[in-house]
Order: structure tokens, then C-alpha cells, then sequence
């Protein structure tokens, strides 16, 4: 018998699980309250790469005489940017609907809550539903043997007095800037912070950044944090770390960022502050309580085949809390419609992490950090990428890749700190996936000149092989 299933939310998590589903015969519901493709495409993903690409170009134009171009001067327009981001996002978001339309999959846009545990459609077996509030506030109950919650996540605002006051933006709201600010002080150095940061820096905005932990990236490979903090104090962004914000007024010019840091209280003035200080699950409103399902603050519960407590309801993307990346709720998406239409889908925990400012970061496995507290031995090798042509004919002769062998000798994690490290860090997916080690790589040919033969030579390294490396850095 043809298998119902519903999906709450369109992100990537919800319509990647909805185009699987419906390719496996499946007849599929998708509720959206919102526009289809999520954070991602909406306010996320997207928009902030549409605006890395404008600080890129901005990076670059700076460089020009570098290059021998002569410029007479240049000039910003922030209502152009968002016309192009808008462009972009709308083509996304419209080609998404088209592959909706194009896999028969039923658009319901409203918004979704689930039945109360003691009725009789959460008992296994039974039909399950789902209750829809239209646009219009009316009601409609849709019906289906297995609901995928995929409801995504919101900016988290800490209790910070002066939160509230006009000129303290969220990630939500920056992405829709009118102007270039003068300033911004950005609460939180995690990857939102760090991202919002480097672009605004490259437009000409005074950063500083003001990170509670010792380190800014917190889950980032500790050497590759190391080498990036002098090249953001090259840049002006200025990082505070170890730095509690206190509190947030107005002053005649703009705001004031009370904060207690290293060295006692510090005053930061800016025109404009962005609160990056993480994400939560949308866990309310969806009658998660009334139905049974386990949850906390940090996402619903789920086992390792993303099924929640009650049989036959599965939570993927940021409302289950584990990743809270694109890319991990789409692959979840089609691991779980796979699961509810009978095939036994090869998950994967090996999710690729890459940063977007200059020069960007990607990585792969483990870091040095996890090994040691795991007791692993294991070697390192890295290669500069100011031994590498391309990178220098590029202009971005600086950072690294840097990868990690266990005692086997095979492939267990990869750092980068450079130009496309988030293209070249896909060398690194088949590799560890596969579990190759040094000698398999060895004689997988990488064109001449390109950035991969970077990673190619840092690989070889673990074996004392690298060609462009001096014997004194090998080890
Ligand atoms: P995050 O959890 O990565 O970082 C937030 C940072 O703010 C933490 O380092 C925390 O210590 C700090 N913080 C919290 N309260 C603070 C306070 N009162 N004062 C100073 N610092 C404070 O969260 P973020 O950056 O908001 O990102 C949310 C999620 O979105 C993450 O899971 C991230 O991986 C994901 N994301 C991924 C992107 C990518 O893959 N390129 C891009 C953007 C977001």
C-alpha cells in the first residue's frame, strides 16, 4: 500500500526528505509556515554567501594594485547587494517549489502541531496526524502512516540587558542591512559571528568581536584558530576573548557594550551590535509535550536512525540539535525516507564543517585536540599554502592544510586554513569515508597547478614524501 508520509517544515532537512520520499513511491505532505528552503535559503546559508561573495570582490579590488590594475576608487551600494541576494534566494526558493510541483509532493503552507499522545493516531500502527492552522486561521487535519519533524531552528537571545534597544540585530535582522555600518560589535565568536565579522570587514565596518570562551571558534581545530588570529588583527577585526558582555545601552552615537573581560571591565562603542550567540531547536508550538515526545532545550531526542520516542515520528536537521548544518539535515532527510520506505540507509557521522571569511576554514574528522583527550597516537604533516603556485598566482599565499594519520597509517582528519578550503576539503570526504590511507592517495595523480595539489603534498608528508617541502619541516 502507497506509504503517506508528513513533513513539518521545507528546509533543507524537510524537502530533501520530501523529493527522497516521493521518489520511493511515496505520497508526501510538506507544511511550511513560511517560505519554502528554510534558514538556508532564506536568511542563512544563501544570503550570507551571496554577501561573501560581495566582500570577496570588495577583498579583491583593494589588491588591485598588487596586480598592476590601477583603480580610481570604487564604491558600495547596499541596496544593489540585496537586490542580488534577494535575486538569488527567490530563484532558489522558486526552483524548490518547481521540484515540489515536479515530485507530486502536497505543499500545505501553515502551520503544523501534533495530536495529543492519547489519541488514538499516536498508537503504533495507527494513522498519525497532524494539525494544520491555515493563513486564513482556519483548521485542517491531514493524516499519514509516518510525520518527519523538521521545523529547523532560531536565533538564541541571551538575557543581556539592552538587548532589545534599536541597533541590536540578529542574525535575521543584519542579513537585510540598508546601510554599511560604521561599526559593529558582534556578541559571540562561533561561525555566524565569525561570518557576519569578516564581511563587514571587508566593506570598511570597524569589527570587534567579543567571544565568552577562551577561544573564538570554539569547535575549531586549536592550530588552525592559533594561525587565524594574527590575520584577523592584520585585517582590524579586533577579538576579544574570555569576555562576558555585561550589558547594552544607547549612547548619542550608537551603543555601548559593557563588558567583562581578561583584564577587567571594557567599554566597546559601536554603531551597530549583532547578537551570534547561537541557535536553538524550534521545539514549541508543535505540541511535543501533548504528544509524549521527548525534548529539551537542545532538540528533540532521537535514536541513531533519527527516530523520536514514538515509533514512527523522526526528528532530522536542527530541531534534533546535532549539527545544526544544511548539508547534515539534508543528508538525514534522505537517510530517514529512505528508512520508512523499507531500505536501510548507510548513515554518516562524517560531516564536513567550513567556515566562510578570509581565508576560509574547512575540516574534516578529528582534530588533535579530540585525539589527545581520546588517547590516540597520531602524526600530523602539513604544507603551507605559500608553497603552493596556484595559491600564490591567486594572491592567497597564506594559511594551511594540515592532515592527521592514525597508527595504520590511514587518514582520519583534515584542517584547512586557506583559498576554497571548502572545495578542497571534499578530497578529504571520499578519502576518510573510505578509510585510504597514505599509500592510496600516493598514486592518485592531482593536476599541476592547482590548490588540491596542496592537500596531495600534505598527504604525502606523513609518509616524509612531499615534494615542495623542506626536509626541516618534515616530520
Ligand atoms: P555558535 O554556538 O557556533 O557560537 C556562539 C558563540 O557565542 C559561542 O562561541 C559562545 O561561547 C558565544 N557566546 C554566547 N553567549 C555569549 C555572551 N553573552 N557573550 C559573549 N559570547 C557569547 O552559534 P552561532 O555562531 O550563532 O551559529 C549557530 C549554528 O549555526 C551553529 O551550529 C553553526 O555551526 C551554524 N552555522 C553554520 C554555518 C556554516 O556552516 N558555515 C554558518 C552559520 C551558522
Amino acid at each position: 500500500m502507497e506509504k503517506r508520509i508528513i513533513i513539518i517544515g521545507g528546509g533543507p532537512g524537510g524537502y530533501t526528505a520530501a523529493i527522497r520520499a516521493a521518489q520511493l513511491g511515496a505520497k508526501v505532505t510538506l507544511i511550511e509556515k513560511e517560505a519554502l528552503g528554510g534558514t538556508c535559503l532564506n536568511k542563512g546559508c544563501i544570503p550570507t554567501k551571496a554577501f561573501y561573495r560581495n566582500a570577496e570582490l570588495v577583498n579583491n579590488l583593494k589588491a588591485s594594485a598588487d596586480f598592476g590594475i590601477g583603480l580610481s576608487g570604487f564604491s558600495l551600494d547596499a541596496g544593489k547587494m540585496q537586490e542580488r541576494k534577494d535575486g538569488i534566494v527567490n530563484q532558489l526558493v522558486n526552483g524548490v517549489a518547481q521540484l515540489m510541483k515536479a515530485n507530486n509532493i502536497e505543499v500545505i503552507n501553515g502551520k503544523a502541531s501534533l495530536e495529543d499522545a492519547h489519541s488514538e493516531s499516536l498508537k503504533e500502527e495507527a494513522l498519525k496526524k497532524v494539525k494544520i492552522t491555515l493563513e486564513d486561521g482556519s483548521e485542517k487535519v491531514v493524516e499519514g502512516d509516518s510525520i518527519i519533524i523538521a521545523s529547523g531552528s532560531h536565533t538564541f537571545v541571551p538575557p543581556i540587558k539592552g538587548a532589545d534597544l534599536e541597533g541590536v540585530l540578529t542574525s535575521d535582522d543584519i542579513i537585510n542591512f540598508k546601510e554599511i555600518p560604521e561599526s559593529l560589535i558582534v556578541i559571540g565568536g562561533g561561525v555566524i559571528g565569525m561570518e557576519f565579522g569578516a564581511i563587514f570587514n571587508s566593506f570598511g565596518t570597524k569589527v570587534t568581536i567579543v567571544e565568552a570562551l577562551p577561544s573564538i571558534l570554539n569547535m575549531v581545530d586549536g592550530e588552525t584558530v592559533k594561525r587565524l588570529n594574527p590575520m584577523l588583527k592584520k585585517k582590524g577585526i579586533e577579538v576579544h576573548t574570555s569576555a562576558m558582555v555585561k550589558s547594552i545601552e544607547k549612547t548619542e552615537d550608537g551603543l555601548q557594550v559593557k563588558v567583562e573581560g581578561k583584564k577587567g571591565e571594557l567599554l566597546l562603542e559601536g554603531s551597530k551590535v549583532l547578537i551570534a550567540a547561537g541557535r536553538r531547536p524550534n521545539v514549541e508550538n508543535l505540541n511535543l509535550e501533548g504528544a509524549g515526545i521527548i525534548y529539551d532545550r537542545k532538540g528533540i531526542g532521537t535514536d541513531k536512525g533519527f527516530e523520536t520516542n514514538i515509533k514512527g515520528i523522526y526528528a532530522i536537521g536542527d530541531v534534533n540539535g546535532k549539527w545544526m548544518l544544511a548539508h547534515a539535515a539534508s543528508h538525514q532527510g534522505v537517510e530517514v525516507a529512505e528508512r520508512i520506505m523499507g531500505i536501510e540507509s548507510a548513515g554518516s557521522t562524517l560531516i564536513p564543517n567550513c567556515i566562510f571569511i578570509f581565508p576560509e576554514i574547512a575540516s574534516l574528522g578529528a582534530t588533535e585536540e579530540q585525539l589527545k583527550e581520546q588517547g590516540v597516537n597520531y602524526k600530523t604533516s602539513k604544507f603551507l599554502f605559500g608553497a603552493n603556485g596556484k595559491a600564490l598566482a591567486l594572491g592567497e599565499g597564506e594559511g594551511f592544510i594540515k592532515v592527521i594519520s592514525d597508527e595504520e597509517n590511514r587518514i582520519i582528519g583534515v584542517h584547512i586554513l586557506g583559498p576554497h578550503a571548502s572545495d578542497i576539503i571534499h578530497e578529504a570526504v571520499p578519502i576518510i569515508n573510505e578509510k585510504l590511507k597514505v599509500e592510496d592517495v600516493k598514486h592518485m595523480v592531482h593536476a599541476h597547478p592547482t590548490l588540491s595539489e596542496a592537500f596531495y603534498e600534505a598527504v604525502l608528508g606523513l609518509n616524509n614524501e612531499a615534494i615542495h617541502l623542506v626536509p626541516s619541516r618534515r616530520k
